[in-house]
């Protein structure tokens, strides 16, 4: 999984390439490359590591002033991250030049062929299949070669080609993977992402599925590369703005975005959230059209983070809707599925809108008829695409590897969909429900201070647990999803040893690894039962001389004397909860991720949107 970027216009290409893959290297970052054309030549220069040790390589010996080229930021899938892995790739005589995103699945059937036809390997990569075969069948023609070979490929790939016999020329295709087209008055950009682009351009054209870009100096022609067909691209101003992608007074992305959470749920309420109820334009059509006429039953599927939104989703649909609803990993939907057909809703949420695991839950789901929805920050993203209907969480650009205020974006939305989607079934009667709209109105709010009452605490914390290697994060009901997402965070992040227990399961094996000192984050902002609960097993850890750091909310007076410090955040309704209480847990992997030294925003061995299952 890999960001590309290209550039073709009147300026020196070079430093602009760099720029976008600055931005881009949320996507994959443990080696970078690009290829720059001068009139004859093509320069290559790649490296292990990131866009400033590509910049160091260029630096070192690279003057050139082409106008065009192509770039690469890499999350290795195929091979380790080297050098001879990075790329841009070449086939054997370097007449073609490749950088690309995704998978090419068929790559060894490929491989033996052109090892039988002569050719000889230098990588462990799928994509070098592609010089090869670029080499292999060269008509002569650059654009005709890359007709002739795209059929062969099966897999999704964002690609960029080059070609020494025509090197004022860029082709950029897209097969169920992302790539934008960008323009000015003069130059031309294309990248993974619209964001990369936002300090040159705010015009976009995302290619489709199954289109290619033809790019020359002022000009592109898109084509269909089942037929040749050409398109006329119908070009759009970009939501996003350079703002959006600045970090502005903050040191890191993952900070900025903690504290644009207000703004960003504000944005993702904003319309939605009416006088009378929750009105979802994006659906009413298609409920209009009897899409979900036949629904009993509703899946939601989704990955890492965004799966434990959906868990809370999960939650509301139950409560708001008494039908059965499933929250299943995208990874383990696509093989574990129950028996599914048009009577189940499928609601797919995706951040970036293109995990390979979810775009395959929801083909999956497709393949038998189910409605769809998918929720998700990236407009025309593929998933958005696919799906039948699409509800956009307005969190904007998120560039720090691990979801924030996409995470808390989603669980808003999926409380909307909730009570939209119980409205029109159940006949709901917003007064119903009066309480959770009166919260999800005052819930920007309520973040901000969350915010504010909550920060220099958790910095604290942070610096007094900094030799710890591992944690416990406790809880019940929403408390303990709320749990997984604080421990996955902290693994990312800290990498610390974080664990999320179902607080009452502790005594059946787990407190056997409870130690003088350990930390456990007990968390109790859910109020009847389930608290009185967390309170016995909260005991039942500080016995074993647990240090245990509570969070719980400002009408509570009873959890400060069971735990060693005490954490009080604002209180809303219990679907909410999690949403607040999701501030100190993102707070504390971030200055525990800082205080350990670590790159906070790009965390080792990850990257975002993963566009391989
Ligand atoms: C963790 C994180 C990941 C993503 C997961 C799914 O902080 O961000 O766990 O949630 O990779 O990504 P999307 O939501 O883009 O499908």
């Amino acid at each position: 999984m890999s960001g590309i970027v290209g550039f073709i216009g009147k300026r020196n290409a070079l430093p602009i390439l760099l720029d976008c893959l600055d931005t881009l290297d949320y996507r994959g970052y443990d080696s970078a490359g690009i290829a720059i054309s001068d009139e004859s030549t093509i320069h290559i220069r790649k490296t292990v590591g990131r866009i400033d040790d590509l910049r160091a390589v260029v630096n070192r010996d690279l003057v050139t002033t082409g106008i065009l080229g192509i770039g690469h930021t890499r999350w290795a899938t195929h091979g380790i991250p080297s050098e001879a892995n990075s790329h841009p790739l070449t086939g054997c005589d370097d007449r073609f030049i490749v950088v690309h995103n995704g998978i090419i699945e068929n790559y060894p059937q490929l491989k033996r062929n052109l090892l039988k036809q002569g050719h000889t390997f230098a990588t462990e990569t799928d994509t070098e299949v592609i010089p090869h075969l670029l080499e292999e069948y060269d008509t002569g023609d650059f654009e005709k070669t890359v007709q002739a070979v795209l059929p062969m490929l099966v897999g999704s790939f964002a690609l960029a080609i080059m070609s020494k016999e025509q090197p004022d020329m860029i082709i950029a295709v897209s097969q169920n993977n992302p790539l934008v087209l960008g323009r000015d008055k003069t130059d031309l950009y294309f990248a993974s992402d619209i964001p990369a682009m936002l300090p040159f351009t705010r015009q976009f054209y995302p290619i489709q599925n199954g289109e290619y870009a033809v790019l020359t100096q002022g000009h592109v022609t898109i084509k269909k590369f089942a037929d040749g067909t050409e398109i006329c691209p119908i070009w759009r101003l970009a939501d996003e703005t350079l703002g959006d992608v600045l970090l502005n007074e903050y040191e890191h992305y993952m900070r900025k975005e903690i504290f644009d959470q207000p703004k960003a749920l504000r944005d993702t309420l904003a319309g939605r959230l009416t006088e009378d109820g929750v009105e979802l334009a994006e659906l009413a059509a298609a409920w209009d059209a009897g899409l979900f006429a036949r629904v009993r039953k509703i899946d939601i599927v989704a990955s890492g983070t965004s799966y434990h939104a959906g868990l809370i989703g999960k939650k509301a649909l139950e409560q708001l809707l008494h039908f059965p609803v499933a929250a299943t990993y995208s990874s383990e939907f696509v093989h574990e599925h129950a028996n599914l057909d048009e009577t189940n809703l499928v609601i797919l949420l995706s951040q970036s809108g293109e995990t390979a695991d979810t775009l395959s839950a929801l083909r999956e789901a497709q393949k038998y008829g189910c409605p769809t929805i998918a929720i998700t920050n990236t407009a025309g993203s593929t998933i958005s695409r696919k799906a039948d209907c699409t509800l956009l969480t307005k969190a904007g650009p998120e560039l720090a590897v691990a979801s924030t205020k996409a995470y808390t974006a989603q669980i808003a939305t999926m409380l909307l969909l909730a009570v939209w989607t119980a409205q029109r079934m159940s006949s709901l009667q917003p007064t119903q429900v009066a309480d959770l709209l009166a919260a999800l109105r005052q819930l920007p709010t309520d973040v901000e201070s969350t915010l504010i009452m909550i920060d220099d605490a958790i910095d604290q914390l942070a610096q007094v647990t900094y030799d710890q290697e591992s944690l416990f994060l406790i809880g019940r009901g929403l408390d303990y999803v709320l749990a997984l997402e604080g421990a996955l965070k902290l693994q990312e992040i800290a990498y610390i040893h974080a664990d999320a227990y179902a607080a009452g399961e502790m005594k059946h094996g787990t407190m056997a690894l409870i130690t003088p000192g350990m930390p456990v984050i007990a968390l109790a902002t859910q109020t009847g039962s389930v608290f009185d609960k967390t309170i016995s097993n909260i005991r039942e850890v500080k016995a074993r001389d647990a240090f245990v750091v509570g969070i719980t909310t400002v009408s509570d007076d009873v959890l400060a004397d069971e735990v060693d410090e005490v954490m009080y955040i604002p209180e809303t309704h219990p679907l909410l909860m999690p949403v607040l209480a999701a501030i100190p847990l993102q707070l504390l992997a971030y200055y525990a991720g800082t205080v350990r030294g670590n790159d906070v925003d790009r965390p080792r061995n990850l990257a975002k949107s993963l566009t391989v299952e």
